[in-house]
C-alpha cells in the first residue's frame, strides 16, 4: 500500500479500553485521540498505571478497543490480528533466543519469511552496523552485556522494516551512564532508519531528550501533547508542571492588569508578574508556575527589579557540584526550589536559616490552564 507523508502512521478515533476485572469494568484508557505522523519519534510518558502500556498493546493488536477504532497508515486495523499488522514491539526484557547467535537472533524473522540467503546476510549486516555490533556476530547473548543484548533486540525488530517500532519502558533494566547512552543511541538509530518510534517511558528525562513529540498521560487521558521544550516551558496543568522536572507553583489573585501582563501582589513591595493573554481581568485566581532555574537569589534586596521579586527564608541548601539547590520558604506561603549554578565564588552562597530575595523575569513566569 502506498502512503502519501500527510497520512498518520498511527491514528486512534474516539478510543476507550476498559478492563473486566471482578465482573466490573476498569478505565484503563478513557478517551485517546491522537495522531502520530511518519517517522516520528513520539513518547507517551506517565506515572505508572496511566494507561501506557495499554496504549501500545492496542497499536500491537494485543489489545483491542472497548471503543472507537485504530488506523495505521490511514488503514482502520480494528479488530486485525497483531502479526497482519506489521508492527514490531521492544521491552525491557529483551527475549533474545539463548542457544542462537547475534547473526542467528537478527535473521530470525527474515528466514521465516523466506527472504533470499544472500538478501539476509547484507540487511542483517546493515542492521548490526547500525547498532554498532559488527564483529559480534558469532556471540550468543549470554556473552554480551545488557546494552549490547539490546541493541540486538532493536536489530532483530527493525531488520525486517516495520511501518512502526513500539518500544515499552526498553531501557528500565540498564543502569544510569548506560541508559543516557542509549537514550542518545536510539535517537540517531531512529533517524538512520526513519520508522515511525512509539516510545513509552515513566521517565521524564529520558521522554525530553529523545521525543519529536511528547504525550503526557495521566488517569487514562492525555494532559498535554507537544514538542519536549512545549511541555517543559508551557505545561498547560499542574499535573503536567509537577510531573516535568521541578516547577514552582504560586496561587494568586490578579490585583492589577495591563498590556498582556497580570501582577499578583504578595506583601509590601512584593510581587509575581505574569504574562497573561486578553482577558485575564484584576479580581481573577489564577495558578503561575516558573522553573528553579529561571530564579536568581539574592542575599541583600536588589534594586530596580524587573519582573517578579519575592521574599523567604533558607529552609536546605543541597550542593550538587554544577549547581546548588535551595529551598526557601517564602513569605507569599510557598516552598520554593531554586537551582544556583555554580558559577560564582563560594563566599556568595547563602546559608540555612538566611533571609534572601528571589526574582526573576516577567517572561519566565507562565500561568496554568488560563
Ligand atoms: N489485563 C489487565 N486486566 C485488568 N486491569 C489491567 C490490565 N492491564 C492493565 N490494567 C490496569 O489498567 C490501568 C493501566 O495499565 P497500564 O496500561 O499497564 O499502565 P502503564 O503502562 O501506564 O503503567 C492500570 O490501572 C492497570 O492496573
Ligand atoms: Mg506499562
Amino acid at each position: 500500500m502506498t502512503t502519501s507523508p500527510s497520512t498518520p502512521a498511527i491514528e486512534f478515533a474516539g478510543v476507550r479500553k476498559d478492563y473486566l476485572s471482578h465482573g466490573e469494568a476498569v478505565p484503563a484508557v478513557k478517551s485517546l485521540d491522537l495522531a502520530i505522523g511518519q517517522g516520528e519519534f513520539f513518547s507517551l510518558l506517565g506515572p505508572s498505571g496511566c494507561g501506557k502500556t495499554t496504549t501500545m498493546r492496542m497499536i500491537a493488536g494485543f489489545e483491542e478497543p472497548t471503543a472507537g477504532k485504530v488506523f495505521l497508515d490511514g488503514r482502520d486495523v480494528t479488530g486485525v490480528a497483531p502479526n497482519k499488522r506489521d508492527v514490531n514491539m521492544v521491552f525491557q526484557s529483551y527475549a533474545l533466543f539463548p542457544h542462537l547467535t547475534v547473526q542467528q537472533n537478527v535473521a530470525f524473522g527474515l528466514e521465516r519469511k523466506k527472504v533470499a540467503k544472500n538478501d539476509i546476510k547484507r540487511r542483517v549486516g546493515e542492521m548490526l552496523e547500525i547498532v554498532s555490533l559488527t564483529g559480534m556476530e558469532r556471540r550468543q547473548p549470554k556473552e554480551m552485556s545488557g546494552g549490547q543484548q539490546q541493541r540486538v533486540a532493536l536489530a532483530r525488530a527493525l531488520v525486517n522494516h516495520p511501518r512502526a517500532l513500539l518500544l515499552d519502558e526498553p531501557l528500565g533494566a540498564l543502569d544510569l551512564k548506560l541508559r543516557q547512552q542509549m537514550q542518545i543511541e536510539l535517537k540517531r538509530i531512529q533517524r538512520e532508519v526513519g520508522i515511525t518510534f512509539v516510545y513509552v517511558t515513566h521517565d521524564q528525562g529520558e521522554a525530553l531528550t529523545m521525543s519529536d513529540r511528547i504525550a503526557v498521560m495521566n488517569s487514562g487521558l492525555i494532559e498535554q501533547l507537544g514538542s519536549p521544550r512545549d511541555i517543559y516551558e508551557r505545561p498547560s496543568t499542574r499535573f503536567v508542571a509537577g510531573f516535568i522536572g521541578t516547577s514552582n507553583i504560586i496561587d494568586g489573585r490578579v490585583t492589577w492588569s495591563d498590556q498582556g501582563y497580570a501582577v499578583l501582589e504578595k506583601g509590601p513591595g512584593e510581587r509575581v508578574v505574569v504574562p497573561v493573554p486578553a482577558g485575564v481581568a484584576v479580581g481573577r485566581d489564577i495558578e503561575v508556575s516558573v522553573r528553579p532555574e529561571k530564579i536568581d537569589l539574592h542575599r541583600t534586596i536588589p534594586s530596580n527589579v524587573n519582573g517578579s521579586l519575592l521574599s523567604g527564608t533558607v529552609t536546605e541548601v543541597v550542593y550538587h557540584g554544577t549547581s546548588t539547590n535551595y529551598t526557601v520558604a517564602t513569605t507569599a506561603g510557598t516552598d520554593f526550589v531554586v537551582f544556583d549554578q555554580n558559577a560564582h565564588d563560594a563566599e556568595d552562597v547563602a546559608s540555612r536559616g538566611e533571609r534572601v530575595f528571589l526574582t526573576w523575569a516577567p517572561q519566565h513566569s507562565y500561568p496554568i490552564g488560563v
